[in-house]
């Protein structure tokens, strides 16, 4: 056996079991460092589509390729060793059919090493997440506000603020639920309507901006650490990493103009000589 000590993975089956239960905690990731130091505190890892727009400056998730998705999930895969590591299926691969949803799907399994995916979409998805279940490929299902379809919907909106809106919402949960998928994210959701959902379903809710009625909260993590530009409402800020990598940079770049970078410690001496070079 190997030193580190065995820790025993979270799996589909304990997030599952824990509806109704102890909140469920879940991040994003995109990398093995990130994955690493957040994997101790979380039961899931996921390795969202929002990378795109929180690493390479997209202005929606809709540029986010599968190449994308399978780098940062080995990346993530690599630094997580107890929490379940979850990668989201980018636009346009898996809402052709459930026969192109499975080739992508067990590919990223197969490649990533990650244990389920993420799919954007209710009822429409259904059938597509029963034909993934059944053959093998755990499924997160996520209902609510669809940043993937931003298009369509016309911007990013929170839903059900009004009551007449609810059947579908309640519907689309109910069905991916009956599906199969063993979670379902709500995002941006009227407290009331999370509420309902999450009393409805026997899967667990994982809440992003849909209060904390949910069996479980996501939030990316680049947003709660405050290295963001652009940050949600519903997002607590729990350290400001951008003033810190700010003031680090400042301070690198003025010890550098000052020459008090390197100093002695930080140089590389002769076997038999002085460390510092004197000019
Ligand atoms: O892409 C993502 O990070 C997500 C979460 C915000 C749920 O889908």
């Amino acid at each position: 056996m190997s030193s580190q000590a065995y820790v025993k993975r979270t799996t589909v089956t304990k997030i599952r079991a824990r509806k109704g239960k102890d909140p469920i905690i879940c991040l994003t990731a995109y990398s093995t460092p990130m994955a690493r130091l957040l994997d101790p505190h979380v039961d899931l890892l996921l390795v969202g589509d929002s990378l795109g727009m929180v690493l390479y400056g997209m202005e929606t998730t809709l540029g986010v390729t599968l190449a994308h998705m399978i780098m940062h999930g080995q990346a993530v895969s690599r630094g997580a060793r107890q929490a379940l590591v979850v990668v989201d299926m980018p636009f346009g691969t898996y809402e052709e059919s459930p026969e192109v949803a499975f080739r992508n799907g067990s590919r990223v399994i197969r490649e990533t090493g990650c244990m389920a995916v993420k799919i954007e979409g209710g009822a429409r998805m259904a059938k597509t997440i029963a034909f993934l279940v059944e053959r093998g490929v755990p499924v997160m299902a996520h209902v609510g506000l669809l940043p993937q379809s931003v298009h369509t919907k016309g911007g990013y909106r929170v839903v059900g603020r009004d009551r007449a809106d609810w059947p579908p919402i309640e519907a689309d949960a109910q069905a991916v639920a009956e599906a199969g998928a063993f979670a379902v994210v709500l995002e941006g959701m009227a407290a009331p309507l999370a509420a309902r959902i999450t009393k409805q379903v026997a899967i667990p809710t994982i809440g992003i901006g849909a209060s904390n009625q949910c069996d479980g909260q996501i939030l990316v993590t680049e947003d709660m650490l405050g290295m963001t530009e652009r940050v949600p409402s519903f997002v607590k800020i729990y350290a400001d990493l951008e003033a810190g990598i700010t003031e680090a940079a400042k301070s690198y770049a003025n010890d550098v103009r000052a020459r008090a970078f390197p100093s002695a410690s930080h140089a590389y001496a002769m076997k038999n000589g002085p460390r510092l070079v004197s000019k």
